[in-house]
């Protein structure tokens, strides 16, 4: 998606090999009219699955994720990555290790918000191993779901994730693919 590249060019910064900041439109600061472009291209992208939900996991998911359910009208869910006071009986729960992070965290959801047989289509900001989506995934299919499609705004071509999920036979759609960045330079796939 032009828009996102040239944007991804003028303002993130790659603050390692591995890491690129996008604070100042995607993860802190949002910018969204180019969030309602973004669910824009997930709708057109993802128009032939058969989608009936959309979801996605807090907190950086939520604002592409929100466009694109607003645009495609069909219901978003958020999965909850905090600890909840409210949220205690008849959950599901998957353990997800964020290689980011190095830290392990465990994802939420409240299955009658998934209707059996739902096709959804999972939103995140970032696909760099695929854990987050695999357990996303993992929570879907228990609570009776299927997953239609998987919608990353911008994706590390370069870590596992998404080859991963190819070879499971998702269909994964990714709108910035970066094949490699370092100092001074952010390259594209093709
Ligand atoms: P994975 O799900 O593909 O395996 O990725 P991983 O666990 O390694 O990364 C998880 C978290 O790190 C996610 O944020 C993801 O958005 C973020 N992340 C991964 N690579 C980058 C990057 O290059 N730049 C930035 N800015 N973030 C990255 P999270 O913990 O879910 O945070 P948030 O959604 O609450 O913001």
């Amino acid at each position: 998606m032009k828009l996102l590249e040239d944007r991804i060019l003028k303002e993130a910064k790659a603050l390692s090999d591995e890491v690129l900041l996008v604070d100042m439109f995607l993860n802190h600061q949002v910018d969204c009219e180019l969030m309602y472009e973004i669910g824009g291209e997930f709708s057109r992208l993802f128009a032939r699955d058969g989608i009936s939900r959309v979801v996605t996991i807090e907190a950086s998911g939520i604002a592409p994720a929100a466009m694109c359910a607003l645009i495609m009208k069909k219901p978003l869910v958020i999965l909850k990555k905090q600890p909840s006071l409210v949220l205690k009986n008849g959950i599901l729960q998957t353990e997800v290790f964020s290689f980011t992070k190095q830290k392990s965290y465990m994802l939420t959801l409240k299955p009658e918000f998934i209707a059996q047989g739902d096709r959804v289509l999972l939103i995140d900001d970032f696909l760099a191993n695929g854990e987050a989506a695999l357990g996303a995934a993992r929570l879907i299919e228990q609570a009776g779901g299927t997953v239609a499609g998987v919608g990353a705004v911008i994706c590390k071509s370069f870590m596992p994730g998404l080859r991963r999920l190819k070879d499971m036979g998702f269909h994964v759609e990714a709108l910035a693919s970066i094949k490699r960045m370092g100092a001074g330079e952010i390259v594209f796939e093709d």
